[in-house]
């Protein structure tokens, strides 16, 4: 499908990796000029060749971390500099410790908030602006399923990223006609993120080895299987799209029908 956004710009926060890289990569594909940030110079150089290699467009990675209020302003401000506009916005972030509450602690629960909310408040305050000028765009909230089933383990997710979504909500409304703002909530794809979950589950002895933790992960999806990355990164850039130019507000569920509310 023509998802007709060839020649815009995008940025993806935290996209030098897993579902981030992913949606970048498909914006690219659609053939956008993409930005992403990271920290780590290795996924940064990675991530810039897998995007050279993904479509026609011009490609910037630009080290930022996303807990750092600064660090947001100069990727916005840099990706608008380098492509001299700005259409598409995807926030994703790394994942917030895994645990039970008892083990977490007040410094815990601010940290989660920073990564997981206010990378978000932040990178949408310093895009805002030129996304209307530009002639009005798109902002795409990567968060989890999560915000609508807890998940075992990780109540920093289950509780925090909440508020993205009370955020994307308002935001379709506030920023509306100019701006859309969707949000997906992806269920378990096989990122690095995933990887080091089901690694730690194999150190702690709960799964015998790699290919178990795979299939626990899998268990109760319907579709029997944990999700490909590219599968998310292609609804990004659809909800991105004028394809899905009527859509605006929603939180869309990739994860193969493991929700089961109505
Ligand atoms: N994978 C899943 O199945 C799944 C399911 C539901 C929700 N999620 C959530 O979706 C988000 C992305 O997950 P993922 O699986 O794609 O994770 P991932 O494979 O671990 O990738 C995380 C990416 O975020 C970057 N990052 C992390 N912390 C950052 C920071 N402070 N500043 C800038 N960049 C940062 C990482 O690069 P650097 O470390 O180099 O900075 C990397 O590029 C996470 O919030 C995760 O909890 C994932």
């Amino acid at each position: 499908m023509d998802l007709r956004i060839e020649g815009n710009a995008a940025l993806v926060t935290a996209g030098t990796a897993g579902l981030g890289l992913a949606s970048a990569e498909a914006l690219a594909g659609a053939g956008c000029d993409v930005a992403v940030c990271g920290r780590s110079s290795e996924r940064l150089e990675d991530a810039e060749k897998r995007l050279d290699a993904a479509g026609p467009g011009e490609v910037l990675a630009i080290r930022a971390d996303i807990t750092n209020p600064d660090d947001i302003v100069s990727f916005v401000e840099e990706t608008i500099d380098g492509f001299g506009r700005l259409d598409h916005v995807v926030t994703s972030a790394g994942g917030p410790p895994p645990g039970p509450f008892l083990d977490t602690d007040d410094e815990d629960w601010y940290d989660a908030y920073d990564l997981l909310v206010m990378s978000v408040v932040r990178t949408v305050r310093a895009a805002q602006q030129t996304l209307v000028a530009d002639g009005g765009g798109t902002i795409v909230t990567i968060t989890s399923r999560s915000v609508k089933e807890v998940i075992d383990d990780l109540v920093l997710s289950n509780a925090v990223r909440r508020a993205v979504l009370g955020l994307t909500k308002t935001l379709a409304d506030e920023f509306a006609p100019e701006i859309r703002v969707n949000s997906v909530l992806p269920g378990a794809h096989e990122t690095d993120r995933i990887e080091e979950l089901i690694r730690d589950g194999v150190e702690r002895g709960e799964y015998e080895a790699y290919d178990e933790g795979l299939g626990e992960w899998s268990a109760g999806v319907p579709l029997d299987r944990v999700g490909d990355p590219g599968e998310l990164g292609d609804t990004v850039a659809w909800l991105s799209s004028g394809r899905a130019s009527f859509i605006n507000g929603v939180a869309v569920p990739v994860d193969g029908g493991s929700m089961r509310g109505i």
